[in-house]
């Protein structure tokens, strides 16, 4: 009943974005609500990340950016990271067949050397056995943080500075962007958060510039492809402008008209 097709059949699978990131939100929540720990909300959580990896993976999306873990989640109680570390871990163990299966590519985002060294270990040997894969990127963003990333970039490009090899004027956007730990991926065209808070959470500052942002009250646990593809849906019902009016956005969609 709820094939990709019947989902998808309000969608133009034309203007699938390529990249989405997400922060997945509400786990904590969602055990809350069913009087459970917050660690068996992570561990539900876990199913919505291979969900909508592989439903992205089949609508073709290139790129799928997940918030995992930020910076500021080691402030969470010790027993609680220690779950979140563990359930990682275990994760990326259990699911490393499929994705190759699928021909999902793992790339790393965020202060890895944080992470104790076993969890480390796995997503090292996930990383290592998806080189070679050809589909969809999956960026997993463990200790991340956007004022992390960026002051790194700033260090390295002064190092460069320093070393004679750049000089202050060359500094420029693209420069900065080479320093980031996505610079050779394309900035998001959709940012998803579940969960209902409204607010970014030092989340890819630089990348979500022009994004279209979507908030859900969907706690993550329950964020399922009807949910998504809701949120693909909004994203095809807008109009992306990049500083532009309207009507040059619409002269330059159709190559028979011309700019004002
Ligand atoms: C998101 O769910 C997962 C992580 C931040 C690791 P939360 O754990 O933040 O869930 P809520 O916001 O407390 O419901
Ligand atoms: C954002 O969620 C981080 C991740 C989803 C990994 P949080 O639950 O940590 O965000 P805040 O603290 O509510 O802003
Ligand atoms: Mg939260």
């Amino acid at each position: 009943m709820n094939d990709i097709a019947t989902l998808t059949k309000d969608l133009d699978l034309a203007r699938i974005p390529a990249h989405v990131a997400i922060i997945m939100d509400g786990n904590g929540r969602w055990a809350r609500q069913r009087a459970m720990m917050r660690s068996e909300g992570h561990a539900e959580g876990v199913n919505s990340v291979n969900r909508i990896t592989r439903f992205s993976s089949d609508l073709g999306i290139k790129y799928l950016t997940l918030y995992a873990f930020s910076t500021e989640n080691w402030k969470r109680p010790q027993a609680e990271v220690d779950a979140l570390m563990h359930l990682i871990g275990w994760t990326i163990r259990k699911e490393t067949p499929d994705l190759v299966k699928n021909n999902v590519k793992i790339h790393l985002l965020g202060e890895i050397e944080r992470l104790p060294e076993s969890v480390r270990q796995d997503l090292e040997a996930g990383r290592e056995a998806t080189e070679h894969c050809t589909g969809l990127n999956l960026n997993i963003c463990l200790s991340y943080s956007s004022r992390w990333e960026l002051t790194n970039a700033a260090r390295k490009l002064a190092e460069k500075v320093k070393r004679g090899e750049l000089s202050p004027e060359d500094i420029t956007e693209e420069s900065i962007q080479a320093e980031l730990s996505t610079a050779d991926i394309p900035d998001p065209d959709l940012l998803i958060r579940t969960g209902g808070e409204e607010r970014i959470s030092n989340f890819l500052l630089w990348q979500c510039a022009y994004s279209e942002l979507y908030f859900t009250p969907v706690l993550w646990p329950d964020f399922d492809n009807e949910a998504f593809v809701e949120a693909l849906r909004s994203f095809q019902n807008r109009e992306r402008r990049f500083g532009m009016t309207s009507d040059q956005v619409k002269a330059n969609d159709n190559p028979h008209n011309t700019i004002d």
